[in-house]
């Protein structure tokens, strides 16, 4: 059964975000500048490499700047909102309410997400704005609340249904337009061309990826992440961490996208532990969203790798927090991979505030120590036994991560289901 679910997510997502972000299939060139090989295994870094990025109309950031939201909709002619959010991050809607009212745009506040959306939370939200015949949508929340509202935006009209749109490429189109503030710094879901949502009936997440689901608008104020508790802080952070490091170490990596990657790693390593300190830190809540921001970016036209595919069996089967699954299994992927992509890894080791020595795989080896001690020094557990999670587990949580084949295809070594399992021990 687990092995269904987890085969079926894999379809849903990440096939589809690998097709998504390579859609071309174009192979690299065998040679040229920026390749490093490594006993059969490589980073190919070409720009002769077809990349697609699909980017928001309008980004702004800074303070206050989630209230020219209600600028920029009724600059558009728009009247009617409908805003996605949660109990927690209501508050943080005040602002934009009294913007919206001054400009004359009637706004409905849909606050009935308690966690991550299933497809039913999906359903009633698409039912609470066509009730009030909205005519743009705002999210603004965490990955959770934005993924709502991209999809209430894209189906609104009711062409397609969700089930028909789960996958890649499947959207024809968006009917209304999108705004998307995020509160968290961690899945980058503002720019991204990609929306989840759990089907409670079979235990999964499934993916809908479209270009279609890419906000016209994303507002990255920093002072909407102060709220954020520490747990949150640091899992979404270190999440960010992991998608900057898979795009940048990836078998498909790209030079567009590498210039976010080590941006936002070189972020995440000097303020992550700080906002985790000192919630109130405004600068480092700053960095930390910015970076979640180059994280998204990286998403769509790369994507991640080994990391993000064994971590989905610990939140399927376990329901540990996506960030926390990354932030357990990640120093034991790369100490696995570091052999394939030293340079690489050295690189992101420099990006950390390690000091290159000129021997890259030292340096690659310091680097993941410093990510492993970064999680620790966050607060989030280091093993997988916090969680319950036995030796008896392994194979078939290995069996399941072997299923997540084209996510495991980007990553720079190829892993075997008797590498999974020796993974998931070192991660007990
Ligand atoms: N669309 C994408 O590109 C993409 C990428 C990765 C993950 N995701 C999905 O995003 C979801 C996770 O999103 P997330 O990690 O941002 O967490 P989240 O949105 O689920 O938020 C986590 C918790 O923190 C609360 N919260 C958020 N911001 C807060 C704030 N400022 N103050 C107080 N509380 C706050 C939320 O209400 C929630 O209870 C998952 O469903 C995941 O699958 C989407
Ligand atoms: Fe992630």
């Amino acid at each position: 059964m687990l092995g269904e679910h987890l085969r079926r997510i894999v379809w849903y997502f990440f096939n589809g975000l690998c097709r998504l972000g390579q859609a071309s299939g174009a192979v690299a060139r065998q040679s040229g500048q920026g390749k490093t090989r490594h006993k059969g295994h490589r980073v190919d870094v070409s720009e002769d490499r077809l990349v697609s990025l699909f980017n928001v109309g309008t980004v702004r950031f800074g303070p206050g700047c989630a209230v020219s939201c209600a600028d920029d909709l009724a600059a558009r002619g728009l009247a009617n909102a409908f805003l996605v959010t949660t109990p927690p991050t209501r508050r943080l809607c005040d602002p934009l309410l009294g913007a919206l009212a001054a400009r004359g745009i009637a706004v409905t506040v849909w606050d009935s997400l308690a966690g991550e959306p299933t497809l039913d939370d999906f359903a009633a939200a698409l039912a609470a704005a066509r009730a009030v015949k909205a005519d743009c949508v705002i999210g603004l929340g965490g990955g959770s609340a934005m993924d709502v509202a991209k999809l209430v935006a894209a189906l609104f009209d009711g062409r397609q249904q969700i089930a028909e749109v789960i996958g890649v490429n499947l959207l024809k189109g968006r009917t209304l337009p999108l705004a998307c503030i995020p509160t968290t710094a961690g899945t980058g879901s503002e720019v991204t061309p990609i929306a989840i949502l759990g089907d409670e009936d079979e235990d999964l997440k499934k993916g809908t990826v479209s270009p279609f689901l890419v906000p016209d608008f994303a507002y990255l104020d920093a002072a909407l992440t102060v709220s954020m508790p520490r747990a949150v802080t640091a899992s979404t952070g270190i999440d960010a961490l992991t998608h900057c490091i898979e795009a940048y170490a990836n078998k498909f990596a790209h030079p567009v996208v590498d210039s976010f990657a080590i941006a936002g790693i070189r972020l995440i390593a000097a303020h992550v532990e700080r906002a985790c300190t000192d919630g109130t830190d405004l600068a480092a809540r700053a960095a930390m969203l910015r970076a979640s921001y180059y994280g998204g970016l990286c998403l769509g036209p790369v994507n991640t790798a080994a990391v993000h595919a064994l971590a989905y069996p610990l939140g399927g089967e376990f329901h540990i927090a996506h960030g926390v699954a990354n932030s357990i299994l990640l120093p034991h992927v790369l100490r696995f991979n570091v052999s394939a992509a030293p340079t690489r890894y050295a690189d992101i080791a420099g990006a950390m505030g390690i000091t290159r020595s000129g021997n890259d795989l030292r340096d690659a080896e310091a680097g993941i120590e410093a990510i492993a001690e970064l999680s620790e020094r966050c607060g989030i557990p280091g093993g997988m036994s916090h969680f319950g999670i036995s030796a008896n587990a392994v194979p078939h949580m290995a069996a399941a991560a072997m299923s997540v084949t084209r996510l495991l295809a980007n990553n720079p070594r190829e892993v075997t289901e008797a590498d999974a399992r020796a993974i998931y021990e070192a991660a007990l």
